[in-house]
């Protein structure tokens, strides 16, 4: 009954804080810094084929570059891992929306529990939901078994990049408690929830800055 309601409603299936396996020894969380850009864009280019379509690249480079998505990074044994960046979108009617973006792990260590602990790292990072909050993501073919498995249901399609090809859409249902256990999981992972700097809310009217020319990180 609950679920037919939620879905007049539009609402999507409430989140699913799934634990995490073991992770690699040695593994530690941070927030995303500029001379990370280059690892950053290594582990896309080799998560690239089969997952992101051609000419994505911009996108995630621009979501680099802007100061207002919030971006975690893991490291395992000093060596970049994983990036995921999260932003909160302007509240205008009805629930408040979180946007997660460009989760990527890197590729010879897939399957370890890093793209797990990343993603509840990042919404261990939202303010308190004082009421729920809707976690949307645009999501590529292959990874909707793990996405599934966090309770991200379908809810549309919009296109990636301009004109460009469709992506679906998902999103799951985050409320105090759910939150509440992502920084349980996320603390008891070894990392320190609240020493992570709260999401912001994206400017969404800002135009994306130039995407720089790859190179040296300055
Ligand atoms: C999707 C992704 C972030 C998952 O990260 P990960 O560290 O490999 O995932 P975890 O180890 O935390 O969890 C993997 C679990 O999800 C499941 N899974 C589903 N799709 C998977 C995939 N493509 N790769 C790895 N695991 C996948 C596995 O069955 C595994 O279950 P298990 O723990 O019972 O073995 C990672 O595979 C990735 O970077 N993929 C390429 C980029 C991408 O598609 N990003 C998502 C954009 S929406």
């Amino acid at each position: 009954m609950e679920s037919v309601v939620s879905r007049l409603l539009g609402m999507p299936r409430a989140f699913v804080p799934v634990v995490p396996k073991p992770l690699p020894p040695d593994t530690s969380l941070r927030v995303y810094h500029s001379a990370d850009r280059e690892c950053c864009l290594a582990i896309y280019s080799e998560n690239e084929p089969g997952h992101f379509p051609p000419g994505f690249s911009d996108v995630f480079e621009q979501t680099l570059d802007r100061p207002d998505y919030l971006k975690l990074v893991l490291n395992v044994q000093g060596r970049l891992a994983a990036v995921g960046a999260i932003g909160l979108f302007p509240r205008m009617i009805g629930l408040q929306n979180v946007w997660l973006a460009f989760g990527m792990v890197r590729p010879d260590v897939h399957g370890q529990g890093l793209g797990t602990a990343l993603l509840l790292a990042r919404l261990a990072a939202l303010p308190e939901p004082k009421l729920p909050m809707k976690v949307l993501l645009s999501n590529v073919a292959r990874s909707e078994s793990f996405l599934e498995r966090f309770g991200f249901e379908y809810q549309g399609q919009m296109p990636g990049l301009a004109g460009g090809p469709m992506l679906d859409v998902r999103a799951a249902l985050l409320d105090r408690g759910s939150w509440q256990r992502c920084r349980e999981i996320v603390g008891g992972l070894g990392f320190a929830p609240q020493e992570i700097p709260a999401t912001q809310v994206v400017d969404f009217w800002a135009v994306p800055p130039p995407v720089r020319q790859s190179g040296p990180p300055s």
